[in-house]
């Protein structure tokens, strides 16, 4: 369905932007690692502290969601978006080989009771780059019963909370843990090695994926389970057909083939890779705009990879991941803007996407980066921890509550009818509260 209105000639108001369907997704995600603070039964709080390994600083209390998560679903629910994405992690639920933490599991299952009392759909991710030390020292991904472990901590995820579970990602990103960890030497456990063992890790992770489904499947949850995958824009300029080649199979294609029984795929995207002579990888191209993460400005992205992945594997979409690292939060908007533009292109061509996931709610911890690249809706205050939302927060909550792109909802891109069920369910909230007060 096309609908009118134009903004022609700002930048990322395209001309005519389709509508998006009354039961549409629209949330934020966070990720337990990036958001809790003090994970130190996990790798990557060793990672952090280890001399070499790259990291600019540590994780430490992160946004203190660990204890401020309800402020977190609060806001969420204040922006009128009808689902949460978030992370259980491992290292806390399991902190030591065998040994289960009820106090955990009970955490989750209270963020997710949380989230159904404010009409927001709880999306848990079950593994977000994080391993448990006591696995990593085993071998991490590599050791030789990671599956079967993996699926016993989803198994005992399910029976604690799986009731309450809207949606469920495994393995965040597999495809980006074994790139980075084991042929690029930046994440854990640091290996430098050859396409070979990459490889080797994406078919470990893709069985460790298999397994978790198949225990969730013989669980108590009734929710989509599937695997989320970062993708990118994969271009080849003269004598890099090859290694883009090779990139879209390690990366992107294998993984793609196998969600195959899956009930949906998590497409995760920001930028484009234009792969070069002797198969480099080129720097941002002359005219395009480059974000705090050193890549282009490429909503575009959004369009191609749901695209690829819907053609790809045959199942129904969801935008797990997708924004933008900025200080400027007006650039934050128009990205936004442009990449739900190609989103509702999508819908309008009757690609079955379900939803879509601004990453991320808070500015928060950036891996090896640390805390200077801000990808949040709202701020954090790195000495209190006040969340001060961004104008970009109220944008993208009136997109989600009207089902349309700002020139349609009204003045300012505010105001509007809700069309959604969820956002008509949200219709008590108080978007004008004070706690939910533009940053200054
Ligand atoms: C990851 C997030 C990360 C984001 C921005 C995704 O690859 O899942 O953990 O913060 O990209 O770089």
């Amino acid at each position: 369905m096309l609908a009118g209105g134009t903004r022609a000639g700002e930048p990322g108001y395209p001309a005519a932007v389709p509508d998006f369907p009354p039961a549409f997704v629209w949330g934020v995600a966070t990720a337990a690692h990036q958001v809790e603070g003090g994970n130190v039964n996990a790798d990557w709080w060793a990672w952090e502290h280890q001399s070499g390994s790259g990291c600019v600083e540590p994780s430490g209390d992160a946004c203190d969601s660990l204890h401020r998560w309800r402020e977190d679903v609060d806001l969420v629910a204040q922006l009128g978006l009808n689902a949460y994405r978030f992370g259980v992690e491992w290292a806390r639920v399991e902190p030591a080989d065998g040994e289960w933490s009820l106090a955990s599991l009970d955490h989750y299952r209270r963020i997710c009771a949380a989230c159904r009392a404010r009409g927001i759909q709880p999306v848990v991710t079950l593994q977000h780059f994080t391993l448990p030390r006591w696995l990593a020292e085993r071998g991490g991904w590599e050791a030789p019963d990671a599956a079967e472990r993996f699926a016993a901590y989803a198994a005992r995820v399910d029976a604690h909370l799986g009731d309450l579970v809207g949606r469920c990602c495994t393995v965040n990103e597999p495809n980006i843990a074994s790139l980075m960890g084991y042929r690029l030497g930046l994440f854990p456990p640091g290996a430098r090695d050859g396409p070979e063992r990459q490889r080797a890790v994406n078919a470990a992770t893709i069985r460790a994926h298999r397994a978790a489904v198949e225990a969730l499947r013989a669980g108590r949850g009734r929710y989509p389970v599937g695997l989320t995958l970062a993708m990118a824009q994969l271009v080849a300029v003269e004598g890099g057909t090859a290694a883009r080649d090779e990139a879209r199979l390690l990366l992107e294609d294998e993984f793609l083939a196998a969600t195959a029984g899956d009930d949906f795929v998590g497409v995760q995207c920001y930028t484009r890779l234009r792969f070069g002579p002797g198969g480099s990888l080129l720097p941002p191209a002359d005219g395009v705009a480059v974000t705090q993460m050193g890549y282009e400005y490429w909503p575009q992205v959004v369009e191609h990879a749901v695209r690829r992945a819907a053609n790809a594997t045959g199942l129904p979409v969801v935008v797990t991941e997708n924004g933008i690292a900025t200080a400027d939060d007006r650039q934050r908007i128009a990205y936004l803007a442009e990449a739900l533009a190609g989103l509702a292109r999508c819908v309008a061509d009757g690609v079955d996407v379900r939803g879509y996931f601004v990453w991320s709610l808070l500015d928060n911890f950036e891996w090896t980066l640390g805390f200077a690249p801000t990808f949040g809706l709202v701020g954090v205050d790195r000495r209190t921890f006040e969340r001060r939302p961004k104008p970009s927060a109220f944008w993208y909550g009136t997109v989600a509550t009207t089902g349309r792109l700002p020139d349609q909802a009204g003045p300012g891109g505010r105001g509007g009818a809700a069309t959604g069920e969820d956002a008509a369910a949200s219709g008590s909230r108080d978007r004008d509260s004070p706690s939910a007060a533009p940053a200054g």
